[in-house]
């Protein structure tokens, strides 16, 4: 068989493990295997590279994507379906692997649906939104980079006796929050999935004060809205190809917003691709290999329009259509959970 392989929208720590975990298996199966440059850019200019065992050797290690990234998002290309279908047919490839998050897997199964192309979709995404797989890889290393960001500002706050608002990607999933959140002990922790009022902040902030807790650490996610506001918190009026404002700077409006409630001094960080750069973590470099593996064996097995997703302990396969219908976000109990450490 000829396999095909892409990485598109945001990159993210365990991206070259799963391309070696495919290029590895398929070619000690007997398989060729090439990668489309770009994402999805690179099916429509018609741009690949060769994977060979020497290609991957050893990338697992690394972060980022050796075949590079973009957010083109081909359904939004005149004629792209129609383009793709072509650069595919001409480079004989039997079986498409794309490696992305919901943008990326929404197009392999569009092309699954409308064109019969056999794809198979590999999930990715530091944000862990979604559905049919407990976890994306790229998630953990996010989070452990977080964590120690969390660990580091403790003591600086605590020095100067200020708040410290730590801005946190993940869209409008407050996954990472939650979890970085709650390892690097932020005192309160604001998710998209529950609008927040700021004189509760306040309130539990005050309490520190008044009991000597000299500084206080407050985690917010980039997708996180106060109460009194409609819409996000934006860069600017740009959207992405896919329609996705530029999240950021809540955390700026907080901390200023803080200091003059509290009349404590505040200051923010925004933590932003630092959580999507460096070399995976172990857990990251497992789970890419893990599904790199399991997408030639579906292929193997004639299984297209899958997406290949951890469950439990076990890597197994799910209908593409599952994985992009639903954005799974921090369910109210595990919020709550959470908020029993509020202040603490
Ligand atoms: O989806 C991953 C992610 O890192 C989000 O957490 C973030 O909002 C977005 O991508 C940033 O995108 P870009 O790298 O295009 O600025």
């Amino acid at each position: 068989m000829k396999f095909a392989c892409l990485t598109g929208g945001g990159d993210c720590p365990g991206l070259n493990a799963v391309i070696r975990g495919i290029t590895v298996k398929a070619i000690g199966n007997g398989h060729e295997v090439i990668g489309y440059r770009r994402g999805w850019a690179g099916i429509l200019e018609g741009e690949s590279v060769a994977l060979t065992l020497d290609a991957v050797e050893d990338i697992h290690r690394t972060g980022g994507t050796i075949l590079r990234t973009s957010r083109t998002n081909l359904p939004k290309v005149k004629g792209g379906f129609d383009k793709a279908e072509e650069t595919l047919k001409k480079d004989k490839v039997d079986a498409l692997i794309a490696i992305g998050g919901e943008d990326t897997l929404g197009v392999a199964n569009k092309l699954y649906q409308e064109k019969k192309i056999n794809t198979i979709g590999v999930p990715k995404t530091i944000d862990n939104d979604l559905s049919a797989t407990d976890y994306t890889f790229g998630y953990d290393t996010a989070i452990n980079i977080a964590t120690e960001s969390f660990d580091r500002v403790h003591t600086t706050a605590n020095s100067h006796e200020r708040i410290l608002v730590v801005e946190v990607m993940g869209r409008h999933a407050g996954w990472m929050t939650l979890e970085a959140g709650i390892a690097g002990g932020a005192h309160v922790i604001l998710l998209p999935e529950e609008k927040f009022d700021i004189n509760e902040v306040v309130g539990i902030l005050k309490k520190r004060q008044e009991t000597g807790k000299g500084y206080s650490i407050v985690a917010v996610s980039e997708g996180a809205q106060p109460k009194d506001l409609e819409g996000f918190v934006t860069q600017d009026t740009e959207k992405d190809s896919f329609g996705h404002v530029k999240l950021g700077g809540v955390g700026q409006m907080l901390a200023k917003q803080l200091e003059k409630l509290t009349g404590q001094e505040s200051r923010h960080v925004v933590l932003g691709h630092l959580q999507r750069g460096g070399s995976p973590t172990a857990f990251d470099r497992v789970l890419g290999t893990r599904l790199g593996v399991k997408a030639v064996e579906s292929a193997e097995q004639g299984e297209f329009g899958v997406m290949v997703a951890l469950r439990g302990t076990d890597i197994v396969c799910v209908p593409l259509a599952d994985a992009v219908t639903k954005l799974k976000t921090v369910p109210k109990e595990r919020y709550d959970e959470a908020k029993i450490f509020f202040g603490q």
